[in-house]
Order: structure tokens, then C-alpha cells, then sequence
């Protein structure tokens, strides 16, 4: 039989791509909800679009986490996983591990992580969005990205971790090498995570001594409490709370605003309800930016480890699978008006901070550190806006993560 006319197979991983990918997974979702692609890296992986096929994805045990039980071994070359993580021997981390490792290393960082410890760092939150404000709202202008977004949490996670205020630039510069090359070169990367490995098992070493409040000296005490960790895990458990809470972040603050910027009533509604001192809004629209468009494009690697069916297709052992979260929480058949910004929505399941045991250990933090930063940029710059054509802004090229590499903005001088 001759193949049926249908809709062009849209580009995906182009520039075009980067700036709005979501008419391509509305294609994907339709015509080839499990899809077989190569990725810009060459290794070959399959997509999961839908809604219901990403939960169960992300659920799936029969999906491993550990790089291993990929086919082509790509992890070998650095084509897989965090840039840099492999030669940097950071490799025992909880995206990385299967059960029982990532039972035993997720309580352990449970204990020490606890709903009380990020409730008790608020004012820490307040101080730090403060200050950054502070810093440029006399000007005018800035770069939302570089001035407050990217500073923010990377501040936030070292006074959480323990890092000493006269080390935390160090650690800023050396993240900051880390995401502005990736998708690009390696080399920068490589060095900026072995700056970072070699850092942290220097300051496990220290903390050991002279344990404190602080998370990495609770994760120390938690270890010495019966449960095994060691030098290694601590130092791998140290280096993915930095950087799974710290791009994300950067990713919820900037695209975050983007979206208010660009969707005005919604911004009015906001404002209006920030002014009246209510927080209600500001929760859901939180949960309703993580959603519309969230920082974590793609879930991170999995690779399946005995033959599996998702959405009627079958997946070789061996096969890459990427959970594609911004697909997903744009399908009609679970969120009605999936294209609109509504940050009153009400029911919203969204995926932003995934599902099953890898759920983001850090989204308590997260929803704090985006409530406060969105909450207080709209109510200290009231007229805040966009300046930048909203085409000529450039998009960070990485596979994973999505977010602005900058956002210019303007407002009254205060
Ligand atoms: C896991 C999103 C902030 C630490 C995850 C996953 C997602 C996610 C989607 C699951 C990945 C997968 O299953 O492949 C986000 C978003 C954030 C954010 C959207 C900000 C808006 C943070 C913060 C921290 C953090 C602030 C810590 C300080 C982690 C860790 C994991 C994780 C350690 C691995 C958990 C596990 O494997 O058991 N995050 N995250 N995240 N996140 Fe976050």
C-alpha cells in the first residue's frame, strides 16, 4: 500500500526548535508518540510524548538509571549523563542508580534534607533575592539571567551545602563555566567539574573534623548513624544537589518571568493579588509555570533492561529512553487549554519535577527559591518588562535542561 500523505515530519534539535519545541512534541504526541531519534550527540534514543506513556515511564523499573545497561556504552565517551561527571568520578549519584544503592543513598540524604531544613532557610531565600535586587534595581535595566536568576540558587545551595561565604564565588565561577558550554565544548566542562569534585571532597574532609549544621555535615552524621557512604557517595551525593538544583532553578526564575512577560493579564492577575498580600496565586502560578514551561525539558537517561512496550511499541533491550516532560505536560488528553498560561489552574499533575523515585528531592526548595524570586521581582519592580525582541533571544542548546541564556528587561529606577 502507497504511505498515506500526512504532515511533515517537524525538525526537531534546531535553533528553531530551541526557541519553541512545542509545536514539534504536539506533532510527536499525534503522529509518533514513541519515537526513535538521533540525538546531536549520535547516540540514538527514543522519545515518550504523551502524558500517560511518561508517567508510566518514569515509573517503570524496568527502566534503569545506571548508564551501564546502555547498548552502545555511550556513557564511556561522555555522550550520556551530566557533561564532565564521568573523568570527575562523580559518577555514584541518584540519577545514575538503581535500587537497592539509590534506596539506601535517597534516605540518606532524606534525613539530612528535610521539609524543616529548607522551611528554616527562608530568610536566607529573602536576604539573598533581596541583596541580588538590590544591586541593579537603582539601573533601570538588566540581565535578568546573569544578574539575579543564575546567582540566586547557586548562593542558595552553598549556604544549604555548608560552603563558606569566601568560597561560594569559586563555586559560582566553576558552576557558571559548567552550563555555559553545554551543548558545546567539552574541555571547559571537563575542568570546571573536576574544580568542583576536587573542592567538595576537600570540604567533606573538613566537615568531618568540625561537623555543623549544615547539609553535607548531616549527610556525614546521617552516614555515621549505621548507614553506609562513603567518600565517594558523599562527595557524588555533594556534586548533584549543586547541579540538579542549580540550572533547574535558574530555568524556573527565567522562563518563569518570560512566560509573565509575554502573557500580561495573567502578570495583572498576579500583581494584583501579590499587592493584596494574598499567596495563593503565586503557589499555583509556580506549579502553572512548571508546567506551561518547565526547566527540565527532558527527564534524564534511562535505559531499559528487559524488553518493554511503551504506547504500543516495543523497546529493545539496551535502548535509550528520554521521558520528554515539556511534551507531556502539554497534552491535551490530560490538561485542558494546554497551550494557555492559566496560573489559577487548579488541577495541574504537572511532571516539572518528574515522578516515581527519582521525584526531585529538591522541589520544596525549588518552590520556595521561584515563589520568592517571581514574588518579589513583580512587587519591587511593579513596570517591569521585556527588552529584548522576544526572536532574538537565545536559548541554551543543552539536551535536558530549557532555558534562556539571557532576558533582558527594564523598569522604573527605584
Ligand atoms: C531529580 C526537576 C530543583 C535536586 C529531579 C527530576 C526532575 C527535577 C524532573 C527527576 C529526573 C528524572 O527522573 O530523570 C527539578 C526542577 C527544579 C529542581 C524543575 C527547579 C525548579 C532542584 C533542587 C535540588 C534538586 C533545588 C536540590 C538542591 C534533585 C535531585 C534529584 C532531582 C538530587 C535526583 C533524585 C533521585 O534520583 O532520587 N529534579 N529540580 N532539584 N532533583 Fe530536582
Amino acid at each position: 500500500m502507497p504511505d498515506q500523505p500526512r504532515a511533515a515530519h517537524p525538525q526537531l534539535f534546531t535553533w528553531e526548535f530551541a526557541a519553541d519545541p512545542y509545536p514539534a512534541y504536539a506533532w510527536l504526541r499525534e503522529h509518533a508518540p514513541v519515537h526513535r531519534t538521533t540525538l546531536p550527540s549520535g547516540v540514538d534514543a527514543w522519545l515518550v510524548t504523551r502524558y500517560a506513556d511518561a508517567r508510566q515511564a518514569l515509573a517503570d523499573a524496568r527502566l534503569s538509571k545506571n548508564p551501564a545497561h546502555h547498548s552502545e556504552q555511550a556513557h564511556r565517551s561522555g555522550r550520556v549523563g551530566i557533561p564532565g561527571e564521568r573523568q570527575a568520578d562523580l559518577m555514584t549519584h541518584l540519577l545514575n542508580i538503581d535500587p537497592p544503592d539509590h534506596t539506601r543513598l535517597r534516605r540518606l540524604v532524606s534525613k539530612a534534607f528535610t521539609p524543616r531544613r529548607v522551611a528554616e532557610f527562608e530568610p536566607r531565600v529573602r536576604e539573598i533575592t533581596d541583596r541580588l535586587i538590590d544591586s541593579f534595581a537603582g539601573r533601570g535595566e538588566a540581565d535578568l539571567i546573569h544578574e539575579f536568576a543564575f546567582p540566586l540558587p547557586i548562593y542558595a545551595i552553598c549556604d544549604l551545602l555548608g560552603v563558606p561565604p569566601e568560597d561560594q564565588d569559586d563555586l559560582r565561577d566553576w558552576a557558571g563555566m559548567m552550563i555555559r558550554h553545554t551543548g558545546g565544548k567539552r574541555g571547559g566542562v571537563g575542568r570546571a567539574v573536576k574544580q568542583i569534585r576536587g573542592y567538595l571532597a576537600d570540604l567533606i574532609h573538613r566537615k568531618r573534623a568540625d561537623l555543623g549544621d549544615d547539609l553535607i555535615s548531616g549527610l556525614i552524621r546521617a552516614g555515621d548513624h549505621g548507614e553506609h557512604l562513603t567518600e565517594n557517595e558523599a562527595a557524588a551525593m555533594a556534586f548533584i544537589l549543586l547541579f540538579a538544583g542549580f540550572e533547574t532553578t535558574i530555568n524556573l526564575i527565567g522562563n518563569g518571568m518570560y512566560a509573565l512577560l509575554r502573557n500580561p493579564d495573567q502578570r495583572a492577575l498576579l500583581q494584583g493579588s501579590l499587592a493584596r498580600g494574598e499567596s495563593g496565586l503565586l503557589a499555583t502560578g509556580v506549579e502553572e509555570l512548571l508546567r506551561y514551561d518547565g526547566p527540565v525539558e527532558l527527564a534524564t537517561w534511562r535505559f531499559a533492561t528487559a524488553p518493554l512496550t511503551i504506547g504500543g511499541v516495543d523497546i529493545p533491550v539496551g535502548d535509550p529512553v528520554l521521558v520528554v516532560l515539556a511534551a507531556a505536560d502539554r497534552d491535551p488528553a490530560r490538561f485542558a487549554a494546554e497551550n494557555t498560561l492559566d496560573l489559577a489552574r487548579a488541577d495541574n499533575p504537572h511532571l516539572g519535577f518528574g515522578h516515581g523515585i527519582h521525584y526531585c528531592i529538591g522541589a520544596p526548595l525549588a518552590r520556595l527559591e521561584g515563589q520568592y524570586a517571581i514574588g518579589s521581582l513583580l512587587t519591587r519592580l511593579p513596570d517591569v518588562r521585556l527588552a529584548a525582541d522576544p526572536a532574538g533571544l537565545r536559548w541554551r542548546g543543552g539536551l535536558i535542561m530549557r532555558g534562556l541564556r539571557d532576558l533582558p528587561i527594564s523598569f522604573t529606577p527605584r
